[in-house]
């Protein structure tokens, strides 16, 4: 069977009000580029003439600008599912706009087969490479592309030409069985096979082929700040330490990193510590201080859904490809993140928050307990299940007007229960075998800027002495403060005596 090559906008106009349709890919790697653009066009025109047009939209994670940009743009993104990113798409999620569900990540496919979402009217694949049966190799991310192939109604493919070396080998696809004949995750360690490297989609359903030569235009982090750079050195030195206590075994223990730009930062400390082994990772996006790592010797594989290189790093992949061939794998983010492998393979989880509470509870999603940022992506799998669950993030944002440690955060991702290590630039609070009152007391010496260090101790002060310390009147009043003054070292704990 051949497929015929079809333009963008033909693509699109098999897309209709109402439609679910799903994505291939994970962050903007190996997430379609070409046919969105032709779709937000098309609800423009639909909106012209008074029509409503909107489509559900299910991805892999964040996409890019061609996906969640140019859609939240034209108005045409109903309900959105499971991590947005695009400054476009947040601000239609918290204008209303947009209906955001924000799922763990290793649940989203789970939730699709298990009809949670409805049906998969249309998925839009970008492929690398494809024979006429419906054999296809996937690109830089795989996200869940095996259940939309499976699942989807009409598949259209965006065929990329712009990697000019064969991705074939890196993806390992595999769907697991639904209950109740579910069996293990086969995998024991990260750089074990489970899977296809080729994705079969029923060539029947194939519409059409949509030629595309995008790069996926992620831009490199901007450098690392001292602060970032504190935060990396203290969990590396952290980790050292685990080590030397024997704690953590000699062989070392496989690395997840979050996303964002103290998580870069974090995998250049574990890089520059010298008593840090050469590790491996299991991860759900490796982003270009991976390829430093590997290049340096530190990092020996990786496990991962996406490969989210810069576009610079993507030029340096591709000319070094055969070196990074039996270093990389891509899985669905079901595998990626499965909370089972997660727990047996004992992963060190470092993700970001935006704030923690004195605690140990970690907001990783809601600016001020209201604005969604992001969304929880997979932080809450690896958390949940990592041998160790660190979360990083600097003292203070926006030139120390706002702490980010708090006597109780306004949204809950990450439990007191799951959080066993909190790091700043200032140091280490490690939470294990602590009760409250003594996390307070970790976080408050170890964490808080010394700018909030006697408001925090205040706060304490005129808490109630229960099993957990809280005034519940004071409990925000460093937000409300913020809110009111722009600043929250105004705060007066001293009214709520
Ligand atoms: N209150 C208000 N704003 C805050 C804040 C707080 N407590 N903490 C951070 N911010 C703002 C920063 O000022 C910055 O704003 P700017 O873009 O206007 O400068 C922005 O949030 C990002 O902060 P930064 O310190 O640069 O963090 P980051 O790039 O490392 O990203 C998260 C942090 C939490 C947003 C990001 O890691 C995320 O989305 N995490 C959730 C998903 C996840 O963990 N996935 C990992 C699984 S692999």
């Amino acid at each position: 069977m051949s497929f015929p090559f079809i333009s963008a906008e033909e693509a699109a106009s098999h897309i209709n009000n109402g439609d679910n349709v799903a994505l291939s890919g994970f962050t903007a790697s190996g997430t379609p580029k070409i046919v969105t653009i032709a779709l937000a066009e098309r609800a423009k025109q639909f909106h012209e003439k008074g029509e409503p047009f909107k489509i559900n939209l299910y991805t892999g994670a964040s996409t890019n600008d061609y996906v969640d940009g140019s859609l939240a743009r034209a108005k045409a993104i109903g309900m959105r599912a499971p991590y947005q990113a695009t400054p476009d798409a947040r601000k239609g999620v918290n204008n209303g706009e947009i209906n955001y569900y924000d799922p763990h990540l290793s649940h989203m496919s789970q939730d699709l087969r298990y009809g949670f979402c409805g049906d998969i009217d249309v998925a839009i694949i970008e492929v690398t490479e494809m024979n006429p049966s419906g054999e296809v190799i996937l690109g830089a991310g795989i996200g869940m592309s095996p259940t939309i192939a499976k699942m989807a109604k009409k598949v259209i493919i965006e065929y990329s030409s712009y990697y000019r070396t064969s991705f074939r080998g890196f993806h390992d696809n595999y769907i697991p069985l639904d209950p109740p004949h579910r069996r293990e995750i086969p995998v024991y360690k990260p750089s074990d096979r489970i899977g296809s490297t080729v994705l079969k989609i029923d060539p029947n359903k194939i519409i059409g082929v949509v030629p595309s030569n995008e790069s996926e235009s992620i831009k490199a982090f901007t450098g690392i700040s001292d602060v970032t750079a504190a935060i990396g050195h203290n969990a590396a030195a952290f980790l050292a330490n685990e080590m030397k206590l024997g704690r953590i075994p000699k062989e070392f223990l496989p690395i997840q990193s979050g996303v964002g730009n103290v998580a870069n930062a974090a995998l250049h400390g574990l890089a520059e510590n010298p008593d840090i082994p050469k590790f491996e990772m299991y991860t759900e996006v490796v982003q270009d201080a991976v390829m430093d790592l590997m290049e340096q010797g530190k990092c020996g594989f990786a496990s991962t859904c996406a490969l989210a290189f810069s576009d610079e790093a993507m030029l340096r992949f591709m000319d070094n490809i055969n070196f990074y061939r039996n270093k990389l794998l891509m899985r669905p983010f079901e595998i990626s993140n499965h909370p089972e492998v997660v727990r047996r393979i004992g992963l060190i989880a470092m993700n970001t928050a935006l704030e923690c509470d004195i605690y140990g509870n970690v907001n990783s999603t809601h600016v001020m307990g209201t604005k969604m940022m992001n969304g929880i992506g997979g932080s809450g799998d690896f958390a949940r299940n990592g041998f160790l669950s660190i979360f990083m993030c600097p003292s203070i944002q926006k030139e120390g007007a706002l702490s980010a440690i708090v006597p109780m955060v306004t949204h809950v991702d990450h439990s007191e229960h799951s959080v066993k290590v909190i790091v700043t630039e200032q140091g280490v609070a490690d939470l294990r075998n602590k009760d409250p009152y003594q996390r307070a007391k970790t976080i408050i010496e170890n964490c808080v800027h010394p700018d909030y260090r006697p408001l925090m101790w205040d706060y304490l002060k005129y808490a109630k002495k229960e099993h957990i310390g809280h005034n519940l009147n004071a409990a925000f009043a460093m937000h409300n403060t913020f809110r009111e003054t722009g600043d929250m070292r105004l705060t007066d704990f001293s009214k709520f005596a």
